[in-house]
C-alpha cells in the first residue's frame, strides 16, 4: 500500500516537473528569438568616451533606461568599428529585445545589420546614421541634422565677414574620418561659406573629436600657416584643445582667431561666455528618453517614424552667458 502511494507521488512530481519544463521552454522564444517575459533588454553599443558630449550622451542613456525599467547591456567601443560589430554580434547571441547603437563611422554595417534582422532583433540608430542603401536593416534613426549644424556655423561666419575686403583664412578641425558628423558638418559649413569667395579653408584635418587631437592638429596648423583668421572645430572638445595651442602661440583666442564649434556642452559654453569661442551650433546629447520610448514601441510591434530629428539651436557669446546657469550638461 505504502509502496503504491510512493509510486503515485513520484509520478505526480514527474508530471509537474515536465509541465513546468515545457512551459519554461515555451516562454523562451517569441519568433524573433527574444524572451517574452514582459521586460525589455536593450543592447547598446556606444562609440566611446571621446568628448564631453559623449559622456553626457552615455549618462542620458543609462539614466533613461533605468527610469524606463529597461535592462541595459552597455558596451564602449573605444572609437573602433570592429568593437561595435563584436558587441552587436554578442547582443544577437544573447537574444536581446532591441539593439541600439551610435555608429563610429557611416560605412560597413550591412552584414552585421542583416544578421540582426535575420535574428528578428530590431535595430535603432541613435546620434549617428549609416550609409546602408537597404533602409529595412534598421527601424529608425534618432539624432541631429549634422549638415544643418555645419550650415548654421557657416552662415554665422558669412554674416560676420560680409564686409571683409581680403581673404579670410579658415582652418578646420574635423571629427574622426568617416564619421557622419565629420562628413556632414564639413559639407554644411563648406556649402554655406561658398557664397563668399573671400572665405577660404586653407587647412582641414581630423582631430578625432578629442581635446588632445584638437590641440595637436592646431599646433601643426599654427606652425604651417602664419595667418589664420578663423577656426571651425567640429566639436567643443577639439576647440578647447586648440585654445591651448593658440594661447601657447601667443595669440588671443576669440579675438586674433575667431572660433566656431559644435555641441554646446558646459565647457564649450563657458569658453563662449568667456569670449574665447565666438559661436556654437548646438548638438544635443540628451537622446536617452526618446530612445527608450522608441524601444518600447518597436518591441510592441508599433510603427515608428523612419527619422526623428533632434531639436537644436545656436549660441552667441551673450546667449551663452544667459544659458549657462541652467545648462544640464
Ligand atoms: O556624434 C556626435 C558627435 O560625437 C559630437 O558632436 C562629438 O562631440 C562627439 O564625439
Amino acid at each position: 500500500m505504502r509502496k503504491m502511494r510512493t509510486q503515485r507521488a513520484v509520478a505526480i512530481l514527474a508530471s509537474v516537473l515536465l509541465v513546468g519544463g515545457v512551459a519554461a521552454c515555451g516562454n523562451s522564444d517569441t519568433g524573433g528569438g527574444s524572451k517574452d517575459d514582459g521586460k525589455i533588454t536593450m543592447g547598446f553599443s556606444q562609440v566611446g568616451a571621446e568628448s564631453g558630449w559623449r559622456t553626457a550622451n552615455t549618462t542620458s542613456i543609462k539614466e533613461s533606461a533605468a527610469a524606463a525599467g529597461i535592462e541595459l547591456k552597455f558596451d564602449d567601443a573605444q572609437q573602433k568599428q570592429e568593437n561595435q560589430i563584436k558587441a552587436i554580434r554578442n547582443y544577437i547571441q544573447q537574444k536581446v529585445d532591441v539593439i541600439a547603437f551610435s555608429p563610429v563611422v557611416e560605412s560597413g554595417w550591412d552584414t552585421v545589420l542583416k544578421e540582426a534582422k535575420d535574428a528578428g532583433i530590431p535595430v535603432i540608430l541613435t546620434d549617428r546614421s549609416v550609409d546602408s542603401a537597404d533602409k529595412t536593416l534598421y527601424k529608425t534613426f534618432l539624432g541631429s541634422d549634422f549638415v544643418k549644424e555645419g550650415r548654421l556655423a557657416g552662415e554665422w561666419l558669412v554674416e560676420q565677414k560680409k564686409t571683409a575686403s581680403g581673404p579670410v583664412n579658415i582652418v578646420e578641425l574635423q571629427g574622426n574620418t568617416g564619421a557622419a558628423p565629420a562628413n556632414d558638418r564639413k559639407k554644411g559649413f563648406g556649402e554655406a561659406i561658398a557664397v563668399n569667395p573671400n572665405l577660404k579653408i586653407i587647412a582641414s584635418q581630423p582631430g578625432d573629436f578629442t581635446r588632445a587631437g584638437g590641440k595637436q592638429v592646431m599646433e601643426q596648423f599654427l606652425k604651417a600657416n602664419p595667418k589664420i583668421d578663423v577656426l571651425f572645430a567640429h566639436n567643443d572638445d577639439m576647440g578647447l584643445g586648440a585654445l591651448e595651442a593658440i594661447t601657447a602661440a601667443g595669440k588671443v583666442p576669440g579675438k586674433d582667431i575667431t572660433i566656431i564649434t559644435v555641441d554646446a556642452v558646459k565647457d564649450g559654453m563657458q569658453a563662449l561666455a568667456d569670449g574665447k569661442f565666438n559661436f556654437i551650433a548646438e548638438c544635443s546629447p540628451l537622446l536617452g528618453p526618446q530612445l527608450m520610448d522608441l524601444a518600447k514601441k518597436v518591441k510592441a510591434g508599433e510603427e515608428v517614424p523612419a527619422r526623428i530629428e533632434t531639436e537644436e539651436t545656436t549660441f552667441t557669446q551673450e546667449q551663452a552667458k544667459e544659458a549657462l546657469p541652467t545648462r544640464k550638461y
